[in-house]
């Protein structure tokens, strides 16, 4: 058992749908997060800068002795997992291995399509990953980079998200996917426009969802859960930018308490 916090970390505020996901399996969990609002997005940065800031958070988070790592932003997820491994010894896992599990375990016709920022798909993360398991034989990859923008304005049910989700969803949907990875801290806002355009006969696949379920799975089987009654939360951003409240609110389904602006890398 540990009372120690989790500790995740996003290029923003978007990971707060991860931290939401994680209080609402384990409430009796404490988490630290960890928003570089100041460096914001890491979705259009090369794969270079955004291991570096990961490596950065990774330390930030380590001070505030974490008992595990959820790397909560896909593009980050995507590019610095070999060098957090090497860098830390704590255990920590991304969001790509558990939506990508998630969909191999759900997918019926085996074609699979994910979609996420420029970083995350040029990657190749989730395409390799996906290939991985059998029940998988095709994947249909889509970099959705004005998905993150639209969400941050607040245009979760409106006719221009509607019109971006048609045009970038239409190859996927034409390929037949019957299961779609949703490969972004963002997109689970959208869920319902996705839905709509998409159709019913294809499974969304929420990467934060999933990755509560991993936290929860590895916190029992290194004996690291928690006996207390009720988590603690605490927040860091590296700025505090215009409309935090109103945004934050929105990923993390209330109000953020208290936030405090750090410092974090040289
Ligand atoms: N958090 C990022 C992700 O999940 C989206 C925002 C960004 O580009 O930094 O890929």
């Amino acid at each position: 058992m540990s009372a120690d916090p989790i500790g995740v970390f996003d290029s923003g505020i978007g990971g707060l749908t991860v931290v939401r996901a994680i209080k609402e399996l384990l409430p009796a969990e404490s988490v630290v997060y960890f928003g570089d609002t100041a460096r914001v997005p890491y979705g259009s940065k090369s794969p270079q800068t955004v291991v570096r800031f990961s490596l950065e958070n990774a330390a930030f988070l380590q001070t505030k002795h974490v008992k595990l790592l959820v790397v909560a932003c896909n593009t980050a997820s995507s590019v610095s997992m070999p060098a957090l491994g090497e860098r830390f010894d704590i255990p920590f896992t991304g969001v790509i291995e558990p939506g990508v599990r998630a969909a191999a375990g759900l997918t019926k016709n085996g074609v699979v399509g994910v979609i996420g920022t420029l970083g995350t798909i040029g990657s190749g993360a989730y395409q390799k990953a996906l290939k991985r398991y059998e029940a998988i034989s095709r994947v249909v990859a889509q970099p959705s980079p004005l998905l993150v923008p639209l969400v941050e304005e607040g245009w979760l049910d409106h006719r221009i998200t509607r019109a971006v989700v048609e045009e970038y969803t239409a190859p996927l949907v034409r390929e037949g996917i019957d299961t779609l990875v949703l490969g972004c801290t963002h997109y689970p806002l959208i869920k319902k426009v996705l839905m709509d355009v998409v159709g019913e006969s294809v499974t969304l696949v929420d990467s934060a969802e999933a990755t509560a379920s991993e936290v929860s799975s590895m916190l029992e089987s290194k004996g690291l859960s928690s006996d207390s009654d009720r988590g603690e939360s605490s927040y860091y951003v590296s700025d505090i930018p215009l409309k935090f409240q109103e945004i934050a609110q929105r990923f993390l389904g209330r109000s953020v308490p208290l936030v405090t602006q750090v410092e974090v890398g040289e």
